[in-house]
């Protein structure tokens, strides 16, 4: 199985750091890719980190995924809640996908309580800021290593 992760992000989010930091905190989009690809060293995976404002790129991500990747990260944004195109994108994927928000989304507005991506994910993780990255990549290596045994 391929150790190859994708870990997509959705609109906005190239503005983390900046935007609401109250919500979002400190930290930039590259300050995670950086964690996520010293993590994902330790954890012997090869990380492929992409944002798009646009919906069809993150499509074509997955399209990519499906062919070469062994997991998928995403924080789909905005994305998550009005999305069917991603969701209907992520049910060609065989393997792990794990869906992360920084923010508790339950604890927000109501239109953000609902996710379509959350009806292909294998694991949802909010709240826990930028740190559900890493979760979501440890989650990932432990899937495809039960897979190995
Ligand atoms: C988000 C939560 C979404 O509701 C929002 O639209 C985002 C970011 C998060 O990471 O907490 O842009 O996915």
């Amino acid at each position: 199985m391929s150790r190859l992760v994708f870990v997509l992000n959705g609109p906005n989010l190239n503005l983390l750091g900046k935007r609401q930091p109250h919500i979002y905190g400190h930290e930039t989009l590259a300050d995670v890719a950086a964690k996520c690809r010293a993590l994902g060293a330790e954890l012997g995976l090869e990380i492929r980190f992409h944002q798009s404002n646009r919906e069809y790129e993150i499509i074509d991500w997955i399209h990519e995924a499906r062919e070469i990747a062994g997991g998928i990260v995403i924080n789909p944004a905005a994305f998550t809640h009005t999305s069917v195109a991603i969701l209907d994108a992520l049910n060609t994927f065989d393997h792990p996908v794990i869906e992360v928000h920084i923010s508790n989304v339950h604890k927000r507005e109501e239109f953000r309580h609902h996710s379509f991506v959350s009806g292909r994910a294998d694991g949802v993780i909010a709240g826990f800021g930028t740190q559900g990255y890493l979760l979501g990549l440890r989650r990932v290596a432990s899937l495809l290593d039960e897979k190995k045994a």
